[in-house]
């Protein structure tokens, strides 16, 4: 069975004072867990918040990264400065940083073969915006940032892969997919894993939903065949909802 992931994605959000008084709250409650939970804070709070882990179960993960290891890149991080302080995962391709920052399919392929080629796990976010899901284009979009974004990588290369649907018209606005939606667009991507990679390879990689995930609907989107995890935007800024999603997500697995 594929280990449910669910990970908060900070965003830009919290000062350290807040950002490491959240994690001593998570790390109070997650001392081993069924369910694997993982935070994303600002670069800048990498440190403070790998401290206040502490020895909880809880992985960190960046919100994204640059593809050169090091030089001249005004701004930019890597990934050995990620895992030199202790980050395991790395987001990329978040909706955000496609639409609001203009991120190409290729630009996120050269930082995903750079976060493998380093031993980081990536989560690569894929989803379409609501004027292409009522053109009826989902599955097409979620393919080609699939194929974009994976590129020519092979399964072996691409074993600790976790991929977030996050359908960008779900994202903080409190409209979420329903579950059949969801789920409908998580077959897709299974699907199409299976086709590139065979079965082995598609029913071992985790599918997290993202959108607008609560204490109160992450139950029953969990309780979806192919949702193996969430990635939580505002409901991951507090730790009593954070926490809410952790437990709806271990009951829905019967865990
Ligand atoms: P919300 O949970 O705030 O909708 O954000 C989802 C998201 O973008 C997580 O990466």
């Amino acid at each position: 069975m594929r280990r449910p992931f669910v990970a908060g994605n900070w965003k830009m959000n919290l000062n350290q004072a807040e950002a490491v008084k959240l994690v001593r709250e998570l790390a109070e409650e997650l001392k081993s867990n069924a369910v694997e939970v993982g935070v994303c804070p600002p670069f800048v709070y990498l440190t403070s918040v790998a401290v206040a882990i502490g020895d909880a179960e809880i992985r960190l993960g960046a919100q994204d990264v640059y593809f050169e290891s090091n030089g001249a890149f005004t701004g930019e991080i890597s990934c050995q400065m990620l895992q030199d302080v202790c980050c395991e995962y790395v987001i990329l391709g978040h909706s955000e940083r496609r639409h609001v920052i203009g991120e190409t399919d290729q630009l996120i392929h050269r930082k995903l073969q750079a976060v493998i080629n380093s031993g980081l796990k990536p989560i690569l976010c894929v989803g379409e915006t609501i004027e292409q899901r009522d053109a009826g284009r989902t599955e097409k979009v979620v393919q080609e940032q699939l194929a974009g974004g994976l590129g020519d990588l092979s399964a072996a290369q691409l074993g600790n892969l976790v991929i977030a649907y996050e359908p960008v018209w779900a994202i903080g606005t409190g409209r979420n997919a329903t579950p059949d939606q969801a789920q409908d667009v998580h077959r897709f991507i299974r699907g199409w894993l299976t086709q590139k990679f065979g079965p082995q390879f598609a029913q071992s990689v985790r599918i997290q939903y993202g959108g607008s995930v609560k204490p109160s609907n992450a139950g029953e989107l969990m309780a979806q065949t192919d949702i193996d995890g969430a990635l939580v935007g505002g409901a991951s800024l507090k730790a009593a909802d954070f926490l809410g999603i952790i437990r709806a997500t271990a009951q829905a697995k019967g865990l």
